[in-house]
């Protein structure tokens, strides 16, 4: 039977953006946090690099402020970078409070003790990446986990899968929100709701992202009534493991930070060739190198080379990427690796301010399903996890301070599943899954033209017509919820990519070639927005 729950807080998601907010909150707060699958299992637990912070002694906030700025192409918010770069230490600081063991190294000659070892990455002209070897994100989501589930105000409910957010009299009340394992669609109530769902990156066929990746947030808060922006701008990470056994495996930038070098398959360097920068040039301009020199030759992959560096130095600063590696045959402190480009962050998402607040009253966004306007049309590596400590903080404070001004509350319908059977053709859902992506891998990809969005755009509006009329008529699993979401951020992503008359960032092609000289942001208004 379907239920019904009422908390003050209503957090769907549980990376470092849900996590850290639900922590953030007042003990006097009841808060209930949800996740699709279990709670290690978004993008966050898989970070490798870092996070980037000022903590450097001859790092400046100026300097950080200035290489986001340039990474983003001109679309950066100056405000919100500046908010969040400002916070950066303290954020660092909030988090080794919790327990998060970020590495060390002995302080140089003139100063006592030790100090945290920071590492370069594409952008940034200081070493200024915080990191737990190569598997931060794991040091941080293990860590907050174990808060969070000690914490007596906090109710997990893992295998939830949020279908729609209840909007009554434009105020946010809560979501629906499937049980896997009882199979019924319950009501959750809440005074406010936080969107922390992570990003679309499913999207195409080849990602870096973990399963869930699939933009159910931004497509929940359009359906609700927000704008959303900038979706145009969907990051290629360089280098992806190329290897038939290694789905979604990452090789981190931190590599090239420590002088990794790319390689074309006859063993010639060629980054200089695109950008004096070389390796560490802004990852859109190292994904487009690769992807023309790899159409230019024919090849599968390219190649990234550390094998200079002793093989102890890679043990220590990469064990993950090393194990993973020799797993599949690859001795990386021998030989290269063969690597490609694979989609690997949202930057665009549903708008909101400081405070993480969306245009509908008591919503509110986070992390990677956000857009704050700081990473502008490319976000700079290892800006995503600072980006959610540094929201999920401010969110959780405009929460707690607006808390007693709000009823909790109670009106909402129960879930209606009474005009629904059970699906008896799942097939339609996995080809649709498999068209979806390989068509925005094609046509929407690192380099677009108009014929190729507009016939992307086509195809994805036949798929969202079958999937409406399937949605209608069954059942709803975590299959078609995911397929119903990611198909219409898709079509978000190309509604974008066409409005944008321009070469910027991430989004690059051949038929605008040029920058215009204003940089604006695309935004999108639903039907039913507020405003
Ligand atoms: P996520 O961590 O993705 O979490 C999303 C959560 O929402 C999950 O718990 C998921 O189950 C839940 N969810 C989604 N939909 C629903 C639903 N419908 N119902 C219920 N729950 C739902 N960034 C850096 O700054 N530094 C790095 O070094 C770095 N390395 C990366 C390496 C990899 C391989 C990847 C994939 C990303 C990396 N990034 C890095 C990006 C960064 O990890 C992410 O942007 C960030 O972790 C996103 O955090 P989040 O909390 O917004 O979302
Ligand atoms: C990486 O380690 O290369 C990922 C860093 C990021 O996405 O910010």
């Amino acid at each position: 039977m379907a239920r019904r729950h009422q908390h003050n807080v209503l957090v769907i998601g549980s990376g470092a953006a849900g996590l850290s907010l639900a922590l953030r909150l007042p003990a006097n707060c009841r808060v209930a946090l949800l996740t699709k699958a279990d709670l290690n299992q978004g993008s966050t637990f898989w970070a490798q690099g870092g996070m980037a912070a000022v903590l450097h002694n001859r790092d400046t906030i100026d300097s950080h402020v200035a290489d986001t700025l340039a990474a983003g192409a001109g679309l950066c918010h100056r405000d919100a970078v500046e908010f969040t770069v400002s916070n950066s230490r303290r954020c660092v600081e909030w988090l080794v409070e919790q327990g998060v063991d970020f590495d060390l190294r002995e302080a140089p000659r003139n100063r006592p003790g030790k100090e945290f070892h920071l590492t370069m990455e594409g952008g940034h002209s200081h070493r200024r990446i915080i990191h737990a070897a190569d598997r931060t994100g794991r040091a941080i989501s293990e860590v907050l986990t174990d808060r969070v589930i000690a914490a007596a105000n906090i109710e997990v409910f893992t295998h939830r899968v949020a279908v729609d957010l209840v909007v009554n009299n434009g105020r946010c009340e809560g979501a629906y929100i499937l049980d896997e394992q009882s199979g019924h669609v319950d009501l959750f109530q809440a005074s406010s709701v936080v969107l922390a769902t992570g990003g679309a990156s499913k999207a195409y066929l080849y990602t870096s992202n973990p399963d869930g990746a699939s933009g159910d947030g931004i497509a929940m808060a359009w359906r609700a009534g927000c704008r959303v922006a900038n979706l145009e701008f969907n990051q290629f990470h360089p280098t992806c493991l190329y290897h038939p056994k290694a789905k979604s495996f990452l090789i981190t930038e931190a590599i090239r930070g420590e002088g990794g070098r790319l390689l074309l398959p006859d063993g010639t360097p060629f980054m200089q060739n695109f950008d004096e920068r070389g390796e560490l040039a802004p990852r859109d301009v190292v994904a487009r190198a690769i992807d023309h020199e790899m159409k230019r030759l024919g090849a599968d992959c390219v190649f990234l080379d550390i094998s200079h560096k002793s093989p102890e130095f890679i043990n220590s600063h990469f064990p993950t990427v090393m194990a993973r590696c020799l797993e599949l045959g690859i001795d990386i402190s021998a030989e290269a690796i063969p690597v490609v480009p694979a989609a690997h962050y949202t930057c665009g998402g549903i708008l909101v301010d400081n405070h993480g607040l969306t245009d509908v009253a008591g919503l509110y966004a986070v992390g990677e399903s956000s857009c704050t306007g700081l990473h502008g049309a490319n976000r700079m590596a290892s800006n995503s996890l600072l980006e959610c400590i540094v929201y999920a903080e401010s969110a959780a404070h405009h929460i707690a301070d607006n808390l007693g001004q709000i009823p909790t509350p109670t009106g909402a319908a129960p879930w209606d599943e009474s005009q629904v059977t059970d699906s008896d053709e799942d097939v339609v859902i996995s080809h649709n899954w498999d068209e979806l992506r390989r068509f925005m891998w094609d046509y929407v990809g690192i380099v677009r033209t108009n014929k190729r969005l507009r016939r992307a755009l086509h195809r994805v509006q036949l798929l969202q017509a079958e999937i409406a009329e399937y949605y209608g008529n069954y059942k709803v699993s975590n299959d078609l919820l995911e397929l119903r979401n990611l198909a219409m951020v898709a079509e978000l992503m190309i509604q974008c990519a066409i409005s944008r008359k321009e070469s910027r960032g991430l989004h690059y092609t051949l038929d605008y070639p040029e920058l215009l000289p204003v940089a604006e942001d695309t935004i999108l208004v639903p039907d039913n927005s507020p405003l």
